[in-house]
C-alpha cells in the first residue's frame, strides 16, 4: 500500500515548504493546498474508499495522525511568523520618546504683574478694594475735579492726548478718586491700578503710555500719620524690612498737604550711584492729604470726613524691585528677559 509513501511525501514537501516559508499569506495558502477541501491530504482521505475493508481502519488512522502532526507544525509555524510579524511591526512604528522637538512655549507671569499682584495683596489684607476706571476720560474727572485749573502745565496739550475737547486719554490714575467720592459714601477704601497716558519721549524712564496703583482712603479723622503707616507697611511688605521710606514736601493740586515719597536705592543701597543720580533715593510714588476742595466738590463734607491719596508708579516700583535700569525692557517682550521672571 502506498498511503505511507504517499504521507511521508506530502508531509517532507509540507517540511521543506514551511522551512522556507516567511510569510502569514503564504502560509495560508500551503495550508490550504494540502489540508483544505481540494488539499493533497484531503484527497489521499477520499481515495480510502477504493481500499478493502481490512485496510481503511489502518490507513485511516495513519492518515489522521499525520493531520494531526501537519497541523500541529502549520500552528507551530503560524505561532512562529505571527510573532515575526509582530515584532517587525512594533520596531517600525516605534516612538522614541527621547527624540528632541519643539515644544510648546510655556509662559510666565510679566515682572510688572508680578509686582501689581503683591501690591494689590498688601493693600487688600488692610482692607482696600480694587477700583476700576476708563482710560478714555472726560476732561472733568481727569483735571475739573481734582482742582487742576485751566492754565494747570498738567493740561498743556505737550503732556496730554486730547482725543476733544472734552475728552482725554487719562494722564494719571487719580480721576477714578473723583469717581469713587461721587458713588461711594465714606468710609471709603481702594485702590486702582491701570494704564494711563502722557505725550512723552521714550527712553530708559519715560514712555508714553505707562501704569500707575492709585489709592484712597476717606473716612473720620484720617491723618498724615495713617498715610505715612500705609505707605510704610506697603514699602516692607514689597521690599523687606530693611528699605527706608523717605517722604518729601512736594505739590499736587489735589492734596494739601502733598509729599512725594522715594525709597533706598537698589542699587548701591544708599550710597548713591548712576541709578539713582548719586542721591541713593528714588522715587516711587506721589501722595497727600485729599485737598478739601475736591472733596467738596466730589460730594463729600470736608468739615466731617479727611482722606489720603497716593499715586505708585508701576514701572518705578517694578525696576526698584528687580533692580531693572531700563523701562523698555518691561514693555519688548523679550523672552530673553521674561523667562528669567519663571
Ligand atoms: N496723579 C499724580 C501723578 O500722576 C500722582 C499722585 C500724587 C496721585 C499725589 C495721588 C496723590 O493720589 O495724592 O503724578
Amino acid at each position: 500500500m502506498d498511503i505511507r509513501e504517499n504521507l511521508s511525501r506530502i508531509g517532507e514537501e509540507l517540511e521543506k515548504e514551511l522551512h522556507d516559508l516567511d510569510a502569514l499569506q503564504a502560509l495560508e495558502n500551503l495550508k490550504v493546498r494540502v489540508l483544505g477541501k481540494k488539499g493533497s491530504l484531503t484527497a489521499l482521505l477520499r481515495g480510502m474508499g477504493q481500499l478493502s475493508p481490512e485496510e481503511r481502519p489502518k490507513a485511516g488512522q495513519l492518515i489522521n495522525e499525520a493531520r494531526e502532526k501537519m497541523t500541529r507544525l502549520l500552528e507551530d509555524k503560524q505561532k512562529e511568523l505571527a510573532e515575526r510579524e509582530k515584532e517587525a511591526r512594533l520596531k517600525k512604528e516605534a516612538i522614541d520618546v527621547t527624540e528632541p522637538r519643539d515644544l510648546p512655549l510655556i509662559g510666565c507671569v510679566h515682572p510688572m504683574n508680578l509686582v501689581l499682584n503683591q501690591v494689590l495683596d498688601c493693600f487688600t489684607s488692610m482692607g482696600f478694594d480694587v477700583a476700576e476706571g476708563p482710560e478714555v476720560e472726560l476732561d472733568h474727572y481727569n483735571f475739573e475735579l481734582l482742582n487742576i485749573p485751566k492754565n494747570h502745565p498738567a493740561r498743556d496739550a505737550q503732556d496730554t492726548f486730547y482725543i476733544d475737547d472734552n475728552t482725554v486719554l487719562r494722564t494719571h490714575t487719580s480721576p477714578v478718586q473723583a469717581r469713587t467720592m461721587l458713588s461711594r459714601k465714606p468710609p471709603i477704601r481702594i485702590v486702582c491700578p491701570g494704564r494711563v497716558f502722557r505725550a512723552d519721549e521714550v527712553d530708559a524712564t519715560h514712555s508714553p503710555v505707562f501704569h500707575q496703583i492709585e489709592g484712597l482712603v476717606i473716612d473720620k479723622d484720617v491723618t498724615m500719620g495713617d498715610l505715612k503707616g500705609t505707605l510704610d507697611a506697603f514699602a516692607k511688605r514689597l521690599y523687606g524690612p530693611d528699605i527706608e521710606v523717605r517722604f518729601r514736601p512736594s505739590f499736587f493740586p489735589f492734596t494739601e498737604p502733598s509729599a512725594e515719597v522715594d525709597l533706598t536705592c537698589f542699587n548701591c543701597h544708599g550710597k548713591g550711584c548712576r541709578v539713582c543720580k548719586g542721591t541713593g533715593w528714588i522715587e516711587v510714588l506721589g501722595c497727600g492729604m485729599v485737598n478739601p476742595k475736591v472733596l467738596s466738590m466730589c460730594g463729600i463734607d470736608p468739615d466731617v470726613y479727611s482722606g489720603f491719596a497716593f499715586g505708585i508708579g508701576l514701572e518705578r516700583i517694578t525696576m526698584l524691585r528687580y533692580g531693572i535700569q531700563d523701562m523698555r525692557l518691561l514693555y519688548e517682550g523679550d523672552l530673553r528677559f521674561l523667562r528669567q521672571f519663571r
